[in-house]
Parts: C-alpha cells; structure tokens; sequence
C-alpha cells in the first residue's frame, strides 16, 4: 500500500518516524538556512517502542511514517532521550492518541518534562546502566547530562548497535537523503560544525567525558542515530574525531575579527588589524556584524585562537549588532582564545571598555593593548591598529607551536 508520507529503515528492527522541516530558519537565535529534521524512531521489537518524538507542528507527518509500518496504536513504550521541545511538543498529544503502556525518561527528564508537560503524563524513570527489557531485545541507558540539557540520555539498542544519541551528532539540515554517507563529506563537517558551536560548545568538556564513557562501554555500536539531521550508518570515527577535536578546543593560528560600524572608521581599524594579522601569516576572518548573523561568528571561532572586537560608541553603549554578537558568544563558551579590543567614538568612548569587559568575562585573555580613536582614524591610528595585529600574530604563533 502506498503512503504519503513513508518511514525510513535503519536497521532490522529499527526505523526513521520523524520530520522534515523545510522552511524552519531560526533555531532559538541560531540561523539555521538549510531547515532542519526533527528525528524519531520506531523500534519494531516485540514491545514496539517510540524514540523521541517531533516539534509540535510536525505530529502528524511523524504518525503518518509510523502508520506505514505500523498502527501507532500499537506502541507499548515511548523513551524520550531528550525533553527539548523540538522532541516532546507533542508528546502529551501522542501519548494521548496511542496511550502507551508505559513512557521512559531520566531522572532528570521526568522532572523537566514535568516542568513542560504539567502533568498529564506518568513518566518512568530509568537510571544509568539501567536496561529495558523490550521482549525480545534490550534497551540500555546512559545518561548524557548537559549535551545539551540536564536531562539529555542515550539510549542503546545493543542487538543492532543503534545508539540514539539525541541532539549529539546532529545537525540542522534538511534532506530527503536520511543516512550522512549519502551526501556530502565537506557538507556533513560543515553542518555539524555549525551545529557543535551554536548548540554544544558550551558543554564540551561534557562532551569530551561522554565520549570517553561511551568508548569504555564496550557498547557495539553500528549507527548513531541523532535527533536532527542524517543518520551515521558508515565511517562514524569521522563524526566522532569531529566532535573530539571540536571539544579539546586547541588554539589555531587564527583570528576572528568581528565588528560594527557606523560611518565606516571602526571598519578601517577592522581592516588595517585583519590585513596586519594576515600579512604575518594567521588566517583571518573578517566580519561585518552589519552584514553577518551571529551564528557564523561562533561557527568561525570554533577553530580559532583568537577574537578581535570593535565597536563604536552609539549612546555611551555598544552598538545593538555588537551587544547581540557578544551576548551569544559569551553564552556559548568558546575557551582558550586570546584578543584584544578597538573602537571609534564621538566625545564618551564606553564601547572599548564594555567590549573589554565582555572579553574577560569570556576569559579571553587580552593581549595588545586596545585601540580607541575619535571619529576617524589617521594613519597613526591605523598604524596602533598594524601593531596589535602584529603582537595578535606573535602571541599565536607561540601558543600555536
Ligand atoms: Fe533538538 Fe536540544 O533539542
């Protein structure tokens, strides 16, 4: 029989029951322009068990692909590995349409999805190490608390190697094509990086336990299956090196230069600085907050060792594009970077020093001294402006050696 809308096969008792989101273009601040998936799957054992369930909006697409290969009325348990609203919007809808026998959720999931659901629901709670016995296979549990929120688990299907590791190893990308070995390697590295820095970054030294647990778990692992994007079937040392290096989070021998300008003078001094940095060999991203969404600038600096700053003074404040950038970065962690901090003004000059400010509280270490000019730079200036792109070059080079 025909469907409209199909389920995906993953494994031998395993399938991909989620969503496509073609248009979604803004993820909590993150820009995400290639939309996204909202990932679930069905486990055909002889429990048949739901992983994860989708956005809101996105039910009945996900009941439909369940429907394809079995009445969703037929679901014993639901897991939720992550209580994010991308993945239990509708949970309490669902649960309510095919009135599972039970629905399992870590400790701290339980008491997030109380805190989302309000009731309505009896969540089980399983524990690290816990198994679930789905009649004739297993399920196994571990928690994954901060990747990304408290409640965050993995769930383990050991006789077909399926880890469902929720938001981990995703990306926000939507494709027809469900497995990453058929698209793109240089797309798939792309995707997931913006993903890491935008979503995971800040929880990489979890990351970096999480993955030393799973490692030593003996655990079998064949797929790795994520809440977003496509699923890891072949070659999963590249996503998993990936996520390594991404969370060790080496200084490189580069340089973000991120800035905002009003009458073009903090843009020279961005220039004079980046063509500095660049003349003494760092590779350089220059970016216009103007111009540029605050998702690129913590995808750039994901691999760089160094941040430089520049603002304007508008109203004894930054400029609002430089508040908003340096708001989220903040939040998102980035570790180990050095920088430094420049600037044009009228008659307060306030920018400097809140960006200075900002960069400690991100324990950037400020290494040149800040460049401020009013109004518009002259060449002795522009030349301050060479010699911290200079000291910003030789300060990486030996940290980078
Ligand atoms: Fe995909 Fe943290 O939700």
């Amino acid at each position: 029989m025909a469907h409209v809308y199909s389920a995906v096969k993953v494994s031998e008792s395993v399938y991909w029951v989620g969503a496509i989101d073609w248009s979604i273009r803004d993820f909590h601040g993150y820009t995400t322009p290639h939309g996204s998936t909202y990932n679930a799957y069905l486990i055909v054992a002889d429990k048949i068990t739901l992983v994860d369930t989708v956005k809101s909006p996105f039910m009945d697409e996900m009941l439909a692909r369940i429907a394809s290969v079995v009445d969703p009325s037929k679901i014993d348990y639901i897991v939720s590995n992550h209580s994010e609203q991308d993945h239990s919007g509708c949970l309490l809808e669902v649960i309510d349409r095919v009135k599972p026998e039970k629905v399992f959720a870590s400790t701290m999931g339980v008491k997030t999805l109380g805190e989302i659901l309000h009731g309505g629901a009896q969540i089980v709670a399983v524990k690290e190490g816990e198994s679930l016995s789905l009649g004739n296979m297993e399920l196994k549990f571990m928690e994954t608390r901060m990747i990304h929120w408290p409640d965050s688990m993995f769930s383990f299907l050991e006789k077909e190697g399926v880890l469902f590791c929720q938001d981990a190893f995703g990306m926000h990308l939507a494709t027809f094509e469900r497995f990453a070995d058929e698209l793109p390697t240089d797309m798939l590295e792309y995707e997931a990086a913006t993903y890491y820095a935008n979503i995971v970054l800040p929880y990489s030294p979890v990351v970096l336990k999480a993955l030393e647990k799973v490692s030593k778990s003996g655990w079998p692992i064949q797929i790795l299956a994520p809440d977003h994007g496509p699923i890891w079937r072949k070659d999963l040392g590249f996503i998993l090196d990936l996520y390594k290096k991404w969370a060790l989070q080496k200084p490189s021998n580069k340089a973000v230069v991120v800035y905002a300008t009003m009458w073009h003078s903090t843009e020279m001094m961005a220039k004079a600085i980046a063509e500095s940095l660049a003349q003494a060999g760092v590779k350089v991203k220059i970016l216009s907050m103007n111009e540029t969404h605050r998702s690129e600038v913590i995808y750039e600096l994901l691999e760089a060792g160094a941040i430089v700053a520049g603002s304007p003074t508008l109203n004894n404040n930054l400029l609002p594009q430089m508040a908003d950038v340096m708001t989220y970065i903040k939040g998102l962690k980035p570790a180990n970077l050095i920088g430094a901090v420049f600037g044009s003004y009228g008659w307060s000059g306030e920018s400097v020093k809140d960006l200075e400010a900002i960069l400690n509280e991100m324990k950037v270490e400020i290494v040149a001294p800040t460049v401020a000019t009013k109004h518009v730079p002259d060449k002795d200036v522009l030349m301050k402006c060479h010699e911290l792109g200079q000291t910003i070059a030789a300060q990486l080079k030996t940290r980078t050696a």
